[in-house]
């Protein structure tokens, strides 16, 4: 399966990227729990050096808890600050103002001994798309904050989102581009749904899944679609079919469409809470 890159779009978000991170104290790096490593951009990294960082594993509802732990340390031990968020749901979500404090201990003592007290922290949020940006923002900010508009000193057109009086939120999320250094990541962004359709085997992705799964989580796929044990993805996928009695117009089995059914049902966490990465995995990639 090959994978298809935009160099311009990821041009130009990476420039306004570079601007807006330059507004900010604390970047806060949205990733997908399900696959923390594909779904992180390490040009962020690059990015926002020299500004604090939190870690966001979202989508933690549907990641595997005891994987989403190790991950969260993994990250801490590279020296960021993390946590586990479930945006839709809001778990976790209210931590993240406390993370967001001691990310930036350093700036707001640095403030204080300036004599510069009660200035607000200001934050954006980074991540590729449908990482859950837009979820978070409107979780983490709720319904009563203010849009502060623009301001003095701030670029035109920059919208903040005042939090509380301690912190300020860029409205823009930045878009980072996912990174295909290699099939797997590609694999992976896939299989959650980060890249286009069109330009993927559904096919291959139901098959490698039903794979994974069966190999990681015993007993999730035959108890989901009611199969024999069995190992081969092929078959698998073959056998659902039929139980669905999902078929072509002419009676021939549509492996296509079951395909597509089964991605769903991962994606919609029915296949049980599963993470396809570990954090050793990391010198692989
Ligand atoms: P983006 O701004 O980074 O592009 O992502 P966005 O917030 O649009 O979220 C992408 C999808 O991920 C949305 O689903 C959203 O509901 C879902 N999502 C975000 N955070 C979480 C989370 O913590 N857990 C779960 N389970 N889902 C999350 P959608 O199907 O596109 O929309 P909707 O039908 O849910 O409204």
């Amino acid at each position: 399966m090959h994978y298809q890159w935009y160099p311009g779009h990821m041009t130009k978000a990476r420039r306004q990227m570079q601007e807006d991170i330059k507004l900010v104290d604390v970047v806060l790096e949205l990733l997908d729990a399900r696959v923390p490593l594909a779904s992180k951009n390490p040009d962020i990294d690059e990015l926002a050096k020299g500004k604090a960082k939190v870690i966001l594993l979202n989508k933690s509802d549907l990641a595997d808890d005891k994987i989403t732990v190790r991950f969260q340390k993994f990250y801490e031990q590279q020296g960021a600050f993390v946590c586990c968020v479930n945006s839709k749901g809001g778990m976790g979500v209210k931590k993240v103002m406390e993370t967001v404090r001691d990310a930036c201990r350093e700036k707001i003592e640095r403030d204080r001994a300036r004599g510069m007290i009660n200035r607000p922290i200001r934050a954006m949020i980074v991540g590729i798309p449908n990482v859950g940006k837009s979820t978070f923002i409107n979780s983490f900010a709720g319904k009563a904050c203010a849009k502060t508009g623009n301001r003095p000193g701030v670029t035109k057109g920059k919208q903040w989102i005042r939090l509380n009086k301690e912190l300020e939120l860029l409205d823009t999320p930045g878009i980072l581009w996912p990174k295909f250094e290699n099939q797997r990541i590609g694999l992976h962004l896939a299989m959650i749904g980060s890249i286009n359709e069109d330009l993927l085997d559904q096919n291959e992705l139901a098959i490698q899944l039903l794979e994974y799964i069966t190999t990681n989580y015993p007993g999730s796929v035959t108890e989901r679609y009611q199969l024999e044990e069995c190992s081969d993805g092929e078959e698998m996928l073959r056998q659902i079919a039929e139980k669905r009695a999902c078929k072509k117009k002419g009676g021939e089995l549509d492996l296509e469409k079951m395909a597509g059914s089964v991605v769903d049902d991962f994606r919609g966490g029915r296949l049980g809470k599963v993470t396809l990465e570990v954090p050793e995995e990391e010198s692989g990639l």
